[in-house]
C-alpha cells in the first residue's frame, strides 16, 4: 500500500478565483532560474518589492532560506536538488492557490525538474524567468565566496563548476543581469505581467 492511501481531496469553499478577485490581480509563480551569483534573489526581491508597493499580494521563496528550514535535510546531489524543486513547486502552488504572486529564487539547474514544476500549473500561471549571466561574471561577483571555494575543491557538486546548469530553451522572460540594471529588469517583468493581464 502506498504512503498516501485512504486520503480524500477536499475542495475549499473559497476558490482561487474568489481570492484573485478580492486581491484585484491574478496569481502566478515567477520562477527565477540561473547560476549562483546571477542575481536571482536580488531580482525576485526587487519584483516582490515593486508588487508590494502596487498593493499586490506577493511573497518570495528563496533557495538559501528554504534550505535553512523546510529543505534542510537535502544536499546538492542531483536527486536531492530534484526533491528540493519538487517541494518548492508544491509550496508555490499553495501560494498561487491562495491568490498571491510568488517569486522563487532557486538555481533549479535541471530542465526536467523545472518542467516538472511547470506541469503542476495551468499554462498562464507558471512564468519561467531565466536570469542569464555569463559564468565568468558570476564568478567575478562571487558575493558569498563560493566560486573560490568550489575552485579549491572545498564544495562538491557546485553548479557551473562541478555540476551542470541547463539553461531554459523557451523561458517566458530572459533577463541579462550583466546588461540591464535592477530597475530595468523589474520593469521588463512588470510589463510582462501587465501584458498577460495578471496585473
Ligand atoms: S538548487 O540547485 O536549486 O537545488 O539550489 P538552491 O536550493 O537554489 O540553493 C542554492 C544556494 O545554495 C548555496 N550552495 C550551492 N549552490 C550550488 N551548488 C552547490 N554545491 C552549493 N552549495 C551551497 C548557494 O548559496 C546557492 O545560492 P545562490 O543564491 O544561488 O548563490
Amino acid at each position: 500500500m502506498g504512503k498516501s492511501s485512504n486520503i480524500t481531496w477536499h475542495n475549499s469553499t473559497i476558490t482561487k478565483q474568489d481570492r484573485q478577485s478580492l486581491n484585484g490581480h491574478k496569481s502566478c509563480v515567477l520562477w527565477f532560474t540561473g547560476l549562483s551569483g546571477s542575481g536571482k534573489s536580488t531580482l525576485a526581491n526587487a519584483v516582490d518589492h515593486s508588487l508590494h508597493l502596487e498593493h499586490c499580494k506577493s511573497y518570495v521563496l528563496d533557495g538559501d532560506n528554504i534550505r535553512h528550514g523546510l529543505n534542510k535535510d537535502l544536499s546538492f546531489k542531483k536527486e536531492d536538488r530534484q526533491e528540493n524543486i519538487r517541494r518548492i513547486g508544491e509550496v508555490a502552488r499553495l501560494f498561487v492557490d491562495s491568490g498571491q504572486i510568488v517569486t522563487t529564487a532557486f538555481i533549479s539547474p535541471f530542465r526536467e525538474d523545472r518542467d516538472m514544476v511547470r506541469r503542476m500549473f495551468p499554462e498562464n500561471e507558471f512564468i519561467e524567468v531565466f536570469v542569464d549571466c555569463p559564468i565568468d561574471v558570476c564568478e567575478d561577483r562571487d558575493p558569498k565566496g563560493l566560486y573560490k571555494k568550489a575552485r579549491n575543491g572545498e564544495i562538491p557538486n557546485f553548479t557551473g563548476i562541478s555540476s551542470p546548469y541547463e539553461a531554459p530553451n523557451h523561458p517566458e522572460i530572459t533577463i541579462r543581469t550583466d546588461e540591464l540594471s535592477i530597475g530595468q529588469s523589474v520593469d521588463k517583468i512588470i510589463t510582462y505581467l501587465k501584458a498577460k493581464k495578471i496585473l
